[in-house]
């Protein structure tokens, strides 16, 4: 095809990857197929460079302080961290640090994490308490906000006087499948609006609410935050980040849909990546997918006539039916073995269907050359909720393999973090202004840059 500039519009037909196409896959699912996994909604929207400032400048992490963090909808914690009244986190972005705590059996409330009569943190580590009651002269609280004690308030005549300047401030707090989120600004809308139907809608299928958090780790990255988060917006690197994938994986074909704040992308298995020069076998293609080679005992069946996708819906099905119950048998193959990346506006990654991974991403203090990465695995139990696993905390030269309960994502997450410094190294020697994307597969990168364009045009949160 020869295009001049005038040809850019959004009104040039979509290309998409030669091969079978995650549909394709879908006709040969057993049982019927939803019709909102049939719906698709490209994100299409110019052509133009991302901005490299937005990755390096110390500016444009400022703005982000300003009009994003301030305003926006984020992930603080799960439900199980903070499980009984008086439970507590201490969340923190960028510089600003909050308080997410249950107040009542049913309420979650959120302040600013800072003691009204000389700033001093309240809290520095996570835990429960029946008061926040500063460490540095004692000024207390209920759990509630509301002021308990002054010490020496023989002293304080004016802000007895001002008694309800010395409630705490709240932040807003929502819920939703067992993630609490919180949004400083006090204008903000409700959570479920922000969310959008379509979302909510997909994950009632898959039981988040009654879910543990299995594995836990978080790790410093030499990189801004919106790098490490990028390399999971697309699988068009899995070609020469991982190629030990393409053998089962089609992430070329993926299919990817956005829904205002929120967005998924669908990788399909069982479809050899089109890049590879030979086609394997389905047999080949389901080892491979499993780690395990030609002649080796294989941990679930594969039977005479099976494809990958028979035989590791079939396998998945039976693991997840002590926990899902019969349910298991209204869910399609796809539900049990495909990749299924949700993306929430700005730095959260939820895997959805019966895959239990968990991203976030987040600035690391205030620094916005590192960056703060948490893998969890949030995952389906039987019996008694088993408490929620310890965070596991790793330096910038840790390995991933150092945290013991990631399993092979160890590896993967390896080879992906490898990318993550090295484009921060190199974007300051770029001579160019931007980054380039590609127009469908790295459509969810351009998708959020424009959120993130529209936060930073909307202003500061007023006061
Ligand atoms: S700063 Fe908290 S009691 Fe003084
Ligand atoms: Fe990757």
């Amino acid at each position: 095809m020869t295009l001049s500039s005038k040809d850019l519009t959004d009104d040039l037909p979509l290309e998409r990857c030669p091969g079978p196409s995650w549909q394709d896959k879908l006709d040969e699912d057993e049982r019927p197929v939803p019709e909102y996994l049939r719906k698709q909604y490209p994100y299409l929207n110019g052509f133009k460079d991302i901005p490299k400032e937005r990755y390096l400048s110390r500016e444009w992490h400022e703005l982000e302080k300003e009009r994003l963090w301030s305003r926006v909808w984020q992930f603080a914690c799960r439900e199980e961290h903070i499980p009984d009244v008086g439970s507590y986190i201490v969340y923190e972005i960028a510089d600003q640090s909050y308080l997410v705590t249950r107040v009542s059996p049913n309420e979650i409330k959120a302040y600013p994490n800072a003691c009204l009569h000389r700033g001093r943190t309240l809290k520095t580590y996570d835990g429960r308490c029946s008061e926040f009651r500063c460490p540095f002269h004692g000024f207390a609280w209920n759990l509630d906000g509301t002021l308990k004690n002054i010490p020496a308030e023989w002293d304080f005549p004016h802000l007895e006087v001002r008694s309800e300047e010395m409630t705490l401030p709240e932040v807003k707090v929502g819920v939703w499948a067992g993630f609490v989120f919180i949004n400083p600004d006090p204008d903000a809308e409700s959570l479920d609006d922000f969310l959008g139907p379509e979302i909510q809608q997909h994950f009632e299928r898959w039981d988040f609410e009654n879910r543990y958090v299995q594995a836990h780790v978080a790790k410093i990255i030499r990189c801004n935050w919106k790098i490490a988060h990028e390399s999971f917006c697309e699988g068009f690197h899995v070609n020469a980040t991982h190629p030990q994938g393409m053998g089962y994986t089609g992430d070329p074909q993926s299919q990817i849909d956005v829904y205002g704040n929120a967005a998924r992308q669908l990788s399909p298995k069982g479809i050899p990546c089109v890049m590879l020069p030979e086609t394997p076998t389905e047999e080949e293609m389901f080892r491979a997918s499993l780690d395990v080679r030609i002649g080796e005992d294989l941990p679930v069946p594969f039977e005479e006539g099976d494809t990958l996708r028979d035989a590791l819906s079939r396998a998945g099905r039976e693991r997840f039916r002590s926990s899902f119950g019969e349910r298991v048998d209204d869910l399609g193959d796809a539900e049990f073995l495909d990749a299924w990346v949700y993306v929430i506006h700005p730095n959260f990654q939820p895997w959805g269907a019966l895959n239990r991974i968990v991203y976030r991403f987040r600035p690391n203090g205030d620094d916005h050359e590192t960056c703060i990465f948490e893998m969890l695995y949030v995952s389906p139990f039987t019996g008694e909720r088993p408490p929620p696993a310890k965070v596991v905390h790793l330096g910038a030269d840790d390995p991933w393999t150092d945290a013991v309960g990631l399993e092979n994502l160890a590896m993967v997450a390896e080879q992906d973090t490898f990318n993550m410094e090295q484009v921060h190294l190199g974007l300051k020697n770029l001579r160019r202004d931007g980054v380039a994307l590609s127009r469908y597969q790295e459509s969810l990168i351009r998708w959020k840059h424009d959120l993130l364009e529209e936060h930073i045009e909307r202003g500061p949160v007023s006061s």
